[in-house]
């Protein structure tokens, strides 16, 4: 399982960077507004320091095929990395098939059924974004959600990969893994959380402290 970072910070992007575990990023509008800038210019940003796939929401408040449509190709024309983020609509597959017709990679989000998958998958989309946490929320086990759409992509050998979003700490991240997930997109807080261990810092200052012992500084 490789990993994305969910962020539109781009301090929290460059950090994850330079620890070599991410190979991508996905925002939403949600985490774009948190930021309070341009969307272009963090996309931009973000693009200069991740090389791999980056992906783009088209507006909330654009809910048309035509509309996700005209902002897909924008947001497709702003780097090669950019995958367009559709939500999963009637509308949003009807904007998924004409974008991959066009190269367009895309990442159907909002995804919460196999049955959203299935559709998402094809209409053509690049990936499929089911929604760990906010199913837990809900009382409902998602990662329920992300094994039956591994088992049904693998039975009908469908390529689109499976982003487990929505992930909320290190637990959800084994999960998803063990559940075969091809990518998880992890807050850069779960990130430093999977970092940890208490008995790897009691390792380092008891071998700080055997050594200093011995050598003194
Ligand atoms: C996925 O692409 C979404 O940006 C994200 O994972 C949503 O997570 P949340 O449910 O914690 O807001």
């Amino acid at each position: 399982m490789r990993f994305f970072i969910d962020t539109a910070n781009v301090e929290e992007i460059k950090m994850a960077e330079e620890m070599g575990i991410i190979c991508g990023v996905t925002t939403n509008p949600s985490l774009i507004a948190k930021e309070g800038r341009d969307f272009n210019q963090v996309i931009a940003e973000i693009a200069s320091i991740v090389d791999g796939p980056i992906s783009g929401e088209v507006k909330a408040t654009t809910v048309d095929a035509k509309g996700m449509i005209a902002e897909g190709r924008e947001i497709a024309a702003i780097h090669p990395n950019m995958v367009v983020k559709i939500p999963m609509t009637t509308e949003g597959l009807k904007a998924v098939k004409v974008l991959t017709a066009e190269d367009i990679k895309t990442n159907v989000t909002l995804v919460f059924s196999a049955a959203q998958a299935l559709l998402a998958a094809r209409a053509g989309a690049t990936y499929v974004s089911p929604f760990l946490g906010r199913l837990d929320d809900i009382s409902m086990p998602g990662i329920d959600l992300i094994a039956d759409i591994m088992e049904i992509f693998e039975i009908h050998g469908i390529e689109t990969e499976i982003i487990a979003a929505s992930v909320r700490n290190p637990i959800h991240v084994i999960d998803c893994a063990k559940a075969g997930a091809d990518i998880a997109t992890v807050p850069y807080k779960v990130l430093e959380q999977m970092t940890k261990h208490p008995l790897t810092d009691q390792g380092i200052e008891k071998f700080k402290k055997d050594y200093l012992a011995v050598f003194g500084e």
